[in-house]
């Protein structure tokens, strides 16, 4: 019934390498919050382009890539839908939707002047990076790795072409690198 994989699916390698920007993109907001909290001047531009990259790369186009094309391919090879694994995830990703949330509207009120209410980005940039640390975590080890042993032989390819598709679609042409370039020049700002 299902295939017998015993190589890593370029799709599953792809999310991983992004998933390696992700975890430096939480440490950058982790750092952006900090220097929120001691009222640096410059750091509100930061914590902008950071909502960003959670927003459009991590969010939109990573989670996309995941929800529409992945998660629905492990449910087509007889992964339940809810309460399983990717259950588990999708659920993560949601609650992360909702600490970006909080996130943004607190960056809103700061924006206003609202200086108090960095505390309250620190939270839940605390929240967000802890369950998205997690998240990969169970990501890397478990769901991809199922990902690698029960997809059918063949679906790589098709993946990988439908991930595009959701690049541009969600991020557009050449964007992508742009993030990977803005995540660097925050990383050199925020040693
Ligand atoms: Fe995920
Ligand atoms: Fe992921």
């Amino acid at each position: 019934m299902y295939g017998r994989n015993v190589w890593v699916m370029q799709c599953t390698e792809e999310l991983k390498h992004e998933h390696q920007a992700v975890l430096k993109a939480l440490a950058i907001l982790e750092k952006v919050g900090r220097a929120l909290e001691e009222g640096q001047t410059g750091t509100l531009d930061d914590a902008g382009r950071v909502m960003e990259f959670l927003t459009v790369f991590v969010d939109r186009c990573h989670h996309g890539k995941e929800e529409n094309i992945l998660f629905p391919a492990l449910v087509q090879a007889g992964v339940p839908g809810e309460g399983g694994p990717v259950g588990v995830m999708l659920t993560e990703h949601d609650e992360g939707r909702r600490y970006i949330r909080d996130m943004k509207d607190a960056l809103t009120a700061l924006t206003g002047g609202r200086r108090e209410k960095a505390a309250s980005f620190v939270a839940a940039a605390r929240n967000y990076a802890e369950l998205l640390r997690e998240h990969i975590e169970k990501e890397d080890n478990v769901l991809y790795p199922l990902a690698d042993h029960l997809l059918p032989l063949g679906t790589d390819e098709e993946m990988a072409r439908e991930f595009q598709r959701i690049e541009n679609e969600k991020v557009g042409a050449g964007k992508h690198e742009e993030f990977h370039r803005m995540l660097h020049e925050l990383d050199e700002l925020y040693r």
